[in-house]
C-alpha cells in the first residue's frame, strides 16, 4: 500500500498482481501502519477502483484518457510501473497550487503503444487538500491524439450519493442546486470557453450511506470544464474532473507531453469542514504574490454612477464623494478609452479618451492621487471590436473564421490568443497604459464568450485550451510585472470565478447583482469553495439597477462587508445622512478589516434553509455575527440566533455595530457556553418600523462584534 496523508486524511492506493494501480481509501486519517494481514483479507478487484483508466481494460465507465493511435485504434491498458516521493513538478504556463507539503508521482504504462501516464498528487497537509494533475507522453513511434484527458479520477464504492453543484446565470452565479442521481453519468461542464457562471468548476458529493463522507472537486482552470459523476449498476462511483473533451483533439508527435490542469479535492464530515479547508486552501496555496495576505483596500468604482456617461466633471465629483466616506481608491470603470460612448466600439484601443479626460490618465490619476485616493482602472483585453484601430490596422488578430460573419455579442469579438504577436500586443499596450498614470489596481473583464473559435497558430482540436494557456501566459507576464498593483478579475460579474484565475489575481468581483438580498445567496453559494478575501461585494443605489428592489444603506452594507468592501453609487443622489451613514460604515469596516475580510468564515444559518442567514467570521479574540431575517414579519417572536465557533468557556463581550435606521443600541456581555447554546436573544429589536419603511423587500439586518474579554 501507498499513502499520502494530510492531517485529517488518508489516500491509499494499492498495487495488485497485475500491476494495476488502485484506489484503496480516500476519507478520514487512519492510524494503521501495517496492512499486510488487511491485503490478504482484502479481495476486492482493482480493478474496480483505479487512479487512471481507459478503453479496452473491460472497464465502460467514462475514463479519465482516451488516445486515438495511428493505427485507428483506441485501447491503451495502463499499467503500474513505480512510484515515488518528489518535488512537485513547474506546470506552467499552467498555473499550479504553491508550497505542497508533499508529491506522490506514479508512473503508468501502456506496453503496446509506449504512452506514459505520470499521474501526480500533492498533499496540503493542514488544510486537508490533494491535488492531482498528470503528465501523458506519446513514447511510441507515430503520432496520436488525446481525445480526454482528465485531471484527477476517484473511484469509491457505494451506490448512494448527493451532488452538489454551484451553477447559475449574469446576477445570479454559483447558487448551490442538490442533485439525487441514480445510476448513470451525472455531468457538469462549460463549453463556452469560460468556466462560467453558468457552471463552477466546483462540486460536492456527499456520500449518503457508510462513512457519510463530503467530498469537494475544484479545478485550477478557467476554460472548458468537465466534471462527471458516474454511478453504475456495480456500486461503485467514479468522480472524474479535468478539461471538457467537448471539440477536444489533442495531437502529440512521438516523445511530446501534455499536462492536464490541476484539480483538488477535500474529504471532510460535513460541508461546513469542507468549506473551512477550501477557504484554507485557497488562502494558503492558491493566492499568492504581496496582496496575499495584504488588507484590501476599500473601493469606489464608478460604473452604476455614470456607465458610459463618463465625464472628468463628474468623475473628480465622485471621488470627492469616496474620499469623503473614507474609500482608498478609485477604480475608473468602462469607458475611458479610445472612442468608447457605448458597448459597440474601441475594444483594444487602450489609451485614454482625451475628449472624456483632458489630461488623460496620468492627469486624472494625479488628480485623484491628490484626494488621497489610489487609482484603478478597468480593461477588457481579450476583446475586439469591428470598430477599433486594432481591427483596422490588425483584422487578423480576432478570433473569426474566413468566409463567415462573426457571432457579435455586447458588441465586440474574442481576440485570438493562441496567436503570439496577439499576446505581446496585449502585454505591450497594458503595460504602456499601466505604467503611464502608474496604476494601482486593474479590473480585468470579460463579457462574452467563444463561438467563431479559428487558429492559424495552433491547433483547432485544441483551441480552447491553447486560447486559456496563452491567457494565463499574457496575465503572468504582467503579473509578475507589477507585483505591486491589485489585479481584480471579473466576468460580466462573476463569470470566471475559478482556482486558475486567482492564482494570478487575488479577487474576483462576484456579480453584478449587487442587491443586498439576491447578494446573500451568491455570496453564501461562492463562500462554499472560495473565502471572503477573494470576494469583491459593493454598496450600490436604490432602486438596484439589477432587480429594482430597494433596501436600507444599512443592510446593503451589512451583506457588503462579508467580503472585500466597495461603493459604487452615485453621490449625487445620496443625501447628506446617506454620506454620513457610509462614512460611519467605512470607518467600522477599517477598524475590522483583518477580522473581516481574513477571519475564518463560518456559515451559521443558510438562506438556502431557511428565512434567515447567519454567518460569522472568527479571529483568535474576536468575532463580528451578522444576523439576516429575510422575511422580517410585523408581530414576530423571534428565535434566538445561536452562534458558532466561540471558546464555550470564555467570556465575551457583544456589542452591536450602531445603525442609522434601529434606535437601539445593545452591548452586554455572555459565555460563549451562552451564545452558542442559548443563542442571542434579540427580543424586539428586529421590531423597529424604519427598516421596514426603507424597504421595499423586507429584509433587516444587524451586526455584531464579538470581544473574548477573558
Ligand atoms: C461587466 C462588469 O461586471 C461590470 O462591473 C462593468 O465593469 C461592466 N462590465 C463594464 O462594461
Amino acid at each position: 500500500m501507498i499513502r499520502l496523508d494530510t492531517e485529517n486524511t488518508t489516500l491509499l492506493f494499492s498495487v495488485d498482481g497485475n500491476n494495476i494501480l488502485g484506489v484503496e481509501y480516500y476519507g478520514k486519517r487512519i492510524t494503521d501502519t501495517n496492512f499486510d494481514g488487511l491485503l490478504s483479507v482484502h479481495r476486492e478487484p482493482r480493478a474496480e477502483r483505479l487512479v487512471a483508466s481507459s478503453f479496452g481494460a473491460y472497464d465502460f465507465r467514462e475514463s479519465s484518457l482516451l488516445a486515438e493511435y495511428a493505427d485507428g485504434t483506441f485501447v491503451t491498458r495502463l499499467r503500474y510501473c513505480g512510484h515515488n516521493f518528489t518535488k512537485k513538478p513547474d506546470i506552467s504556463p499552467l498555473p499550479s497550487a504553491r508550497d505542497a507539503d508533499e508529491t506522490l508521482e506514479f508512473c503508468l504504462w501502456d506496453e503496446v503503444t509506449e504512452l506514459t501516464v505520470k499521474q501526480y498528487f500533492s498533499a496540503y497537509k493542514k488544510c486537508d487538500v490533494i491535488t492531482s494533475f498528470c503528465v501523458i507522453e506519446n513514447g511510441g513511434k507515430s503520432p496520436c491524439w488525446l481525445r480526454k484527458a482528465m485531471s484527477l479520477q476517484l473511484d469509491l464504492s457505494g451506490d448512494k450519493f448527493e451532488i452538489t453543484t454551484f451553477n447559475g446565470a449574469w446576477g445570479r452565479e454559483r447558487i448551490p442546486s442538490r442533485h439525487k442521481p441514480g445510476i448513470g453519468i451525472f455531468r457538469n461542464d462549460s463549453k463556452s470557453g469560460a468556466s462560467s457562471a453558468e457552471s463552477n468548476p466546483l462540486i460536492y458529493v456527499e456520500e449518503k450511506r457508510g462513512a457519510k463522507r463530503h467530498f469537494a472537486f475544484n479545478l485550477l482552470y478557467s476554460g472548458n470544464h468537465l466534471e462527471e459523476v458516474e454511478i453504475t449498476s456495480y456500486n461503485s462511483v467514479r468522480i472524474l474532473t479535468g478539461i471538457n473533451d467537448f471539440m477536444f483533439r489533442k495531437k502529440l508527435m512521438p516523445c511530446q507531453a501534455f499536462t492536464t490542469p490541476e484539480a483538488v479535492m477535500c474529504v471532510a464530515e460535513s460541508d461546513e469542514e469542507l468549506e473551512t479547508r477550501m477557504h484554507a486552501f485557497v488562502k494558503r496555496h492558491i493566492v499568492r504574490g504581496e496582496w496575499a495576505e495584504r488588507e484590501r483596500p476599500v473601493v469606489f468604482n464608478n460604473w452604476e454612477a455614470t456607465y458610459f456617461d463618463m465625464t472628468e466633471e463628474k468623475i473628480l465629483c465622485l471621488a470627492d464623494g469616496a474620499a469623503q466616506i473614507g474609500a482608498e481608491l478609485f477604480v475608473l470603470d468602462d469607458g475611458w478609452f479610445g472612442q468608447r460612448y457605448d458597448e459597440n466600439s474601441s475594444m483594444g484601443d487602450w489609451y485614454p479618451n482625451c475628449k472624456k479626460l483632458k489630461d488623460g490618465l496620468a492627469g486624472l490619476a494625479d488628480n485623484l492621487r491628490g484626494k488621497g485616493l489610489k487609482f484603478g482602472f478597468w480593461v477588457e483585453p481579450e476583446m475586439i471590436s469591428k470598430n477599433s484601430d486594432l481591427y483596422r490596422a490588425h483584422p487578423e488578430y480576432a478570433m473569426e473564421i474566413p468566409g463567415r460573419e462573426p457571432y457579435i455579442q455586447r458588441g465586440e469579438m474574442m481576440l485570438d490568443l493562441t496567436n503570439p504577436e496577439v499576446r505581446q500586443y496585449l502585454v505591450d499596450s497594458l503595460s504602456h497604459v499601466m505604467e503611464e498614470c502608474k496604476a494601482d489596481f486593474i479590473k480585468w473583464d470579460f463579457n462574452r464568450l467563444m463561438t467563431d473559435v479559428f487558429t492559424v497558430c495552433g491547433e483547432m482540436g485544441a483551441y480552447f485550451h491553447e486560447y486559456i494557456l496563452g491567457l494565463y501566459e499574457v496575465i503572468r507576464n504582467l503579473t509578475d510585472r507589477y507585483p505591486h498593483v491589485l489585479f481584480e478579475s471579473c466576468a460580466s460579474g462573476g463569470g470566471r470565478m475559478d482556482l486558475g484565475l486567482l492564482c494570478f489575481m487575488p479577487q474576483v468581483w462576484t456579480s453584478d447583482n449587487t442587491d443586498a438580498r439576491d447578494r446573500i445567496a451568491i455570496q453564501e453559494g461562492t463562500l462554499f469553495g472560495y473565502p471572503q478575501s477573494v470576494m469583491s461585494a459593493h454598496v450600490s443605489i436604490c432602486p438596484n439597477h439589477q432587480t429594482g428592489d430597494s433596501t436600507s444603506i444599512e443592510n446593503r452594507f451589512n451583506v457588503a462587508s462579508c467580503g472585500l468592501l466597495g461603493f459604487e453609487i452615485d453621490f449625487m443622489k445620496c443625501t447628506a445622512s446617506d454620506m454620513e451613514t457610509m462614512r460611519r460604515q467605512t470607518e467600522y469596516y477599517k477598524q475590522h478589516r483583518r477580522l473581516l475580510q481574513f477571519g475564518r468564515y463560518r456559515k451559521v444559518e443558510s438562506c438556502f434553509d431557511s428565512d434567515r442567514s447567519v454567518w460569522m467570521v472568527l479571529g483568535e479574540n474576536e468575532a463580528i455575527a451578522v444576523i439576516v431575517e429575510l422575511e422580517n414579519k410585523v408581530c414576530r417572536h423571534g428565535e434566538p440566533y445561536l452562534l458558532s465557533g466561540l471558546d464555550e468557556e470564555s467570556l465575551y463581550e457583544v456589542t452591536m455595530r450602531p445603525q442609522c435606521n434601529v434606535e437601539q443600541t445593545l452591548s452586554f456581555q455572555a459565555t460563549g457556553s451562552y451564545l452558542c447554546n442559548v443563542g442571542l436573544v434579540l427580543g424586539d429589536l428586529f421590531a423597529d418600523e424604519t427598516d421596514r419603511h426603507e424597504n421595499s423587500n423586507s429584509i433587516a439586518s444587524r451586526m455584531f462584534y464579538i470581544r473574548k474579554i477573558s
